[in-house]
């Protein structure tokens, strides 16, 4: 190997792939993975990490987040939110476009990159909306740096209203065209507001509720609309917050027939149901789409498995305290942040022998970089690709607690949970972020990531 001296190097580990693990070690220089192999055949170093016993991964890339600025500081900030990210292991991120304003054309794009640019410890992309009112809005926010975009087919936020079909279809066209991947809140919003509506008017208040105003049926009917709305216009999508069993067929279905659809599960989905409202204080448990009755979580382990669902994402979506405590369920806030703790959640559903460790490299990292085309260049251990990596210490127990997180939103309904394994080192671009559960560099080294062109003309 031929790189002369280089910055760093992490020694005396193992590699993890998602085609296995073997004993080796990685060498950056100038941010970037210059040489893998044996630790003796590795080149003369400004500095040698000795990660002896543990694990080195790709950093993991999580593609829906919700780090509401512009808009939303008081429930989150790309500091505080990205600080959380680097601790847990998580060095890029894809921005949800509900803020204020709605990142809804090429200016809010450039005021959204801008403003992370100035705080982010990790890397982003910045989702565009799709609504009626801004289709001609969307190549110039491809052009300004938008990574993908985001449809809610399932909304009633004024901010991101969900769009008729047919402005859904001229939207999957552009993109088509334009090679873009566009993530699907997938539930039918008709259903939602009427069930919502007679659920209000009945008196109704309580968790159970909100489960049946968002009845596994709308979710089913969106799913499947959208999925033959991609083979009909060409256009890549992806399925965000999987949480039922019931599309995980019309999923695998597509797949088959060859439509581009790619889906994503969270850590709520995987590990919570209804049983677990008591526990994590009932109400709060409120998020978009349900955390449902036990018996979902079963099949989607099973779909993880066998690669109908590609990825895991966290639905980060942090609220203030207070908006996760009131009386009725019309009223809590919807959501909750995970960004800090997905990594060390999954890791433990390797000590538990759910999956495996390379498993979780192929759904946590190589998966999400292929779908949006952020590949070779992140989430992979290759020589070439950015030195985002992350040490992790599989035999590092801890308890989860909401008042540790990093978020300013901190309600979680992990709060408690006893986890094995932990994300001990993050580097971003080759520089030590996060150590040990905190923070060692500065805002502002994170950078907008581009992606490459998917398919189309
Ligand atoms: O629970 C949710 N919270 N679901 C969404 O779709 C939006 C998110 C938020 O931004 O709070
Ligand atoms: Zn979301």
């Amino acid at each position: 190997m031929t790189c002369g001296l280089v910055d760093l190097i992490l020694a005396g580990g193992t590699l993890v792939t998602p085609e296995g693990m073997r004993p080796g070690a990685v060498a950056v220089k100038d941010g970037r993975i210059v040489a893998i192999g044996n630790d003796a055949a590795m080149p003369p170093a400004r500095e040698v990490i000795d990660v002896a016993g543990r694990h080195v991964i790709p950093g993991a890339i999580d593609v829906h987040v919700h780090f509401r600025e512009p808009g939303f500081s008081y429930k989150e900030t790309w500091t505080s939110a990205t600080q959380a990210a680097a601790i847990g292991g998580v060095t890029t991120v894809f921005d949800m476009p509900n803020t204020n304003p709605p990142t809804a054309d090429a200016g809010a794009v450039r005021a959204k990159l801008a403003l992370a640019s100035a705080q982010a410890c990790v890397d982003f992309g910045v989702y565009g909306y799709i609504g009626e009112g801004n289709l001609d809005q969307l190549a110039p926010m491809v052009e300004t740096g938008a990574v993908a975009f985001k449809l809610y087919l399932g909304s009633d936020n004024p901010l991101v209203p969900c769009p008729n079909d047919g402005a859904v279809l001229d939207a999957l066209a552009i993109l088509a065209e334009r090679g873009v991947r566009c993530t699907v809140h997938a539930e039918n919003t008709p259903i939602l507001a009427w069930r919502g509506a007679k659920l209000k008017a009945a008196g109704r208040q309580d968790l159970a509720a909100h489960l049946e105003q968002h009845a596994d049926i709308a979710t089913v009917e969106a799913v499947s609309r959208i999925a033959l709305f991609s083979e009909w216009t060409g256009c890549p999508i992806h399925i965000a917050h999987e949480n039922c069993r019931h599309s995980l067929p019309l999923i695998a279905a597509a797949k088959k027939r060859g439509v581009d659809i790619t889906a994503e599960t969270c850590p709520h989905y995987l590990y919570l149901s209804m049983d677990d409202a008591p526990r994590t204080g009932d109400l709060a448990l409120r998020v978009k789409p349900p955390v449902r009755e036990a018996g979902h979580a079963g099949p989607l382990w099973d779909a993880l498995a066998s690669g109908v669902i590609d990825m895991i994402s966290t639905d980060h979506a942090p609220h203030a305290p207070a908006e996760k405590r009131r009386a009725s369920i019309w009223e809590v806030a919807p959501g909750f942040p995970g960004v800090e703790t997905s990594m060390r959640l999954m890791l433990t559903a390797v000590n538990d022998g759910r999956i495996t460790l390379p498993d979780y490299v192929r759904m946590a990292c190589e998966a999400p970089a292929r779908a949006f085309g952020l590949d070779p260049q992140k989430g992979a251990l290759l020589p070439g690709a950015d030195a985002d990596l992350v040490v992790i210490d599989m035999n590092r127990d801890s308890v989860i607690r909401g008042e540790d997180l990093h978020s300013l939103g901190n309600v979680t309904p992990f709060e408690g949970f006893r986890t094995r394994g932990l994300p001990v080192m993050t580097f971003l671009r080759g520089q030590l972020v996060a150590k040990e559960g905190r923070i060692v560099a500065p805002p502002g080294i994170g950078r907008p990531v581009r992606a490459r062109r998917l398919r189309g003309g």
